[in-house]
């Protein structure tokens, strides 16, 4: 089957990946209400279109953290691409930068984020975590500077480890990151899934604080980006700390599981940041109509997460690509259908929620 969308590139990719990597990938934490609620969520947005607007033309580019952007669609940190393409990262790369996309790099990568920014030059942020030991932070920081990164991405709901069950059913082990190597790991101390390399989530600091956020931000030359962020309360925090960005996200279901789908937050989130900050949005985004519900909403920007890794199954660097040419393609459309041709038109009155029988016929 050629896929043709991105559920049967996950199909296909089910198909050609051993089950303990699929599940890794596909999985979330414990009994993944979150996952579930996420689709369900989205699907049930409903879109109000508009007629007779003039759609000759659609313009899609956008500006992140003042970079020119061909399309509002960036790829998620995501730990070890490899998992689905012997070429891992340098493919991903690859695919990103000949479609203009905006990659996020995962300190948990395949490759080196050197190695990463040698294998294409297109525009990337480098994600890590605040560590226990913070010359490590800082560390990483610096070499992501370096190797011509244009930002660091912070994931902050990461601190513990997660549960997640599907992991520890299949025994599942990862492959220790380079980006790690010659640091001296603590011996793993969790009972959970033994689904990241040993000492990996030990070096994470759990009592991390806003204050090490100040002194991160401080500290590095480059805008800083906060990705985890599920509530108004803590986006006010982001920007008071100095955030440039944040990505509201729940990890794709992967940390804490039972909580909102990343787009039901995203307004309030929104209204709460008042342009203190670029915010974007990440959590089961599978079809141009879901970027342009997240932009109507408020986000900037969307990133995906399993997508890449099912192109990278199907088809390597191609794959990717094809899947990203998807998405932008169903952009097009959606947005062309509901009237409107550049993605500032796209506003909240272009959606629905419920049926408009219900506030009719429950009043009569
Ligand atoms: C296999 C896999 C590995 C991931 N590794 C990381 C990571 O290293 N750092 C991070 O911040 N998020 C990581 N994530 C979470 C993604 O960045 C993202 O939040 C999530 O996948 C978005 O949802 P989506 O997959 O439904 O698009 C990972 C996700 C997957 C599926």
């Amino acid at each position: 089957m050629d896929p043709i969308n991105i559920f049967e590139y996950e199909r296909c990719a089910q198909e050609k990946l051993p089950r303990e990597q699929y599940d890794f990938i596909v999985g979330g934490a414990t009994d993944e209400i979150t996952i579930r609620r996420t689709r369900e969520i989205w699907d049930s947005i409903l879109l109000r279109p508009r007629m007779l607007e003039d759609v000759s033309k659609i313009d899609i580019t956008t500006t992140v953290l003042g970079m020119q952007m061909r399309t509002p669609i960036m790829i998620d940190p995501a730990g070890d691409h490899a998992r689905a393409h012997f070429l891992a990262e340098s493919a991903t790369a690859k695919a990103a930068a000949a479609e203009g996309l905006l990659m996020f790099v995962s300190s948990a990568a395949r490759l080196t984020l050197e190695q990463i920014a040698e294998a294409a030059s297109g525009p990337k942020v480098f994600q890590q975590y605040l560590y226990r030991d913070p010359e490590l932070s800082l560390e990483f920081a610096n070499r992501a500077t370096e190797a011509g990164y244009s930002a660091i991405c912070i994931t902050v709901d990461s601190k513990v480890k997660p549960k997640r069950e599907r992991n520890i059913r299949n025994k599942y082990v990862s492959v220790s990151p380079p980006n790690y190597d010659g640091i001296k790991l603590k011996p793993y101390s969790w009972n959970f899934s033994p689904d990241a390399p040993a000492g990996l989530n030990d070096i994470r600091d759990p009592g991390a604080t806003w204050e090490h956020l100040d002194w991160f931000v401080k500290s590095t030359p480059l805008p800083v980006v906060l990705k985890g962020i599920m509530t108004a309360e803590d986006a006010i925090l982001a920007v008071q700390h100095g955030a440039s960005g944040i990505i509201v996200s729940n990890h794709g279901g992967r940390q804490l599981d039972t909580t909102y789908s990343t787009i039901e937050v995203l307004p309030e989130i929104v209204d709460a940041v008042n342009d203190g900050c670029e915010v974007y949005i990440d959590g089961g985004i599978r079809r141009g109509s879901d970027v342009v519900k997240a932009l109507a909403l408020g986000a900037r920007a969307v990133l995906i997460g399993r997508p890449v890794f099912w192109g990278l199954a199907v088809n390597g660097e191609e794959g990717v690509r094809d899947v990203v040419r998807i998405l932008v393609e169903e952009l097009e459309m959606t947005m062309a259908m509901c009237g409107k041709s550049k993605l500032a038109d796209l506003k909240r009155d272009m959606l629905g929620w419920g049926s408009p029988l219900e506030r009719i016929l429950d009043n009569p």
